[in-house]
């Protein structure tokens, strides 16, 4: 493809470059593999015992063994290929800055503060809220912060029984099988639903009951809504405090999506011809002046998924295929994809 040039206008995403050829998009470079860790079978956790507050555990020497050293650089490059999320990006930065700087202060016997990182995620379903905690947990346990840095996802049903008693006993389950990660409690709004009777409140006491238990070996993320989150958190105040960090999830641009879009195929070997491009442009478009909340990434990943298998119906049926055939997606692909998406 030495005939071709790059075309950043089309694909802006740091980790790929488009590759055009008289107007015909002949390939996709990945500058980097943003997913290349992702899939890898998390490797077991070096670190010192955990402690769920940015004042890590002593470390010997205070010295870190260079893999780790490397894997949170890894790390660090995987949240930097996720497309958009400036705003998350940063933030994550900052909490890691301020966790590495009180390692450095704490070897040299200057004061440490301790900080507690729980979290708040707002955001729209599909806007990248798992997918970041994922790396967050990671991170914390390259970091020293957790032990595992596992994500447990839970959600209501999860957490919520149906008789006196049971809640208390259903969420410490979910907290024990997150000692030493993440217990992340998507929707946590619905916590708060049905008011003072309802089992959901039984769960928010015995949550803040683990928190303080487990206070060195646990981080919580509340995930849901802005606005179901913000008045979540305004009706238990006792929250508020024990939640600092609030990081927003903001709607991706069609300019995004198609950008995810392209990162997804990429992963999974395939590519869209610049009809498929352009048709996927307009679903996104239409989907998103449709509905409200839109499904973002999600809704990105079903219509992909989806074209994929429209693809390879309309292949099997050939008596021969090529490599260009197997790679290539078509509008027409595109086209019944979006029809029968939301089927
Ligand atoms: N910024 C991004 N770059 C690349 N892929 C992304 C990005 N954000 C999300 N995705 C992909 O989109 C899909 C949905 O993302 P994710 O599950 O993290 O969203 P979510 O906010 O947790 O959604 P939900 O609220 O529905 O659980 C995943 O396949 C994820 O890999
Ligand atoms: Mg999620």
């Amino acid at each position: 493809m030495d005939n071709g040039f790059y075309d950043q206008a089309v694909c802006a995403c740091p980790a790929h470059r488009y590759y055009y050829d008289a107007g015909e998009v002949v390939g996709l470079v990945k500058v980097k593999m943003w997913n290349s860790t992702i899939n890898k079978k998390a490797s077991r956790a070096p670190s010192a015992p955990g402690n769920g507050r940015v004042r890590p555990a002593p470390d010997g020497n205070g010295a870190r063994p260079d893999g780790s050293i490397e894997k949170i650089g890894e790390i660090r490059q995987e949240l930097e290929s996720l497309v958009g999320l400036s705003s998350v990006k940063k933030h994550i930065n900052e909490i890691y800055a301020f966790m590495e700087i009180q390692k450095r202060r704490q070897k040299e016997k200057l004061h440490s503060e301790a900080q507690a990182l729980h979290m708040v995620f707002k955001g729209n379903p599909g806007t990248g809220k798992t997918s970041v905690a994922r790396i967050l947990g990671r991170l914390f346990r390259e970091a020293g912060i957790l032990p595992k840095g596992h994500l447990q996802e839970v959600e209501r049903a999860d957490l919520v029984g149906e008789y006196i008693g049971h809640t208390a006993q259903k969420t410490r389950e979910q907290i024990k099988k997150s000692l030493g990660g993440i217990l992340f409690i998507d929707e946590a709004y619905s916590l708060a639903r049905g008011g003072e009777k309802d089992f959901g409140k039984e769960a928010i006491d015995t949550i803040v009951k683990g928190m303080e238990d487990s206070k060195n070996n646990l981080v919580i993320i509340l995930a849901g809504y802005k606005e179901e989150m913000d008045r979540f958190m305004e009706t238990n105040p006792g929250l508020r405090s024990r939640f600092p960090i609030h990081i927003n999830f903001p709607d991706y641009s069609t300019r995004e999506l198609l950008c995810i879009a392209d990162m997804m195929l990429d992963q999974r070997e395939y590519r869209l011809t610049n009809g498929a491009r352009e048709e996927l442009r307009l679903i996104i478009e239409s989907l998103c002046r449709l509905h409200q909340h839109n499904g973002n990434a999600r809704l990105v990943r079903n219509l992909v998924e989806r074209a994929m298998r429209v693809q390879a119906v309309r292949l099997v049926a050939l008596p021969a295929t090529g490599r260009d055939d197997l790679v290539l997606i078509t509008r027409e692909d595109m086209v019944v994809a979006r029809d029968t998406v939301y089927n």
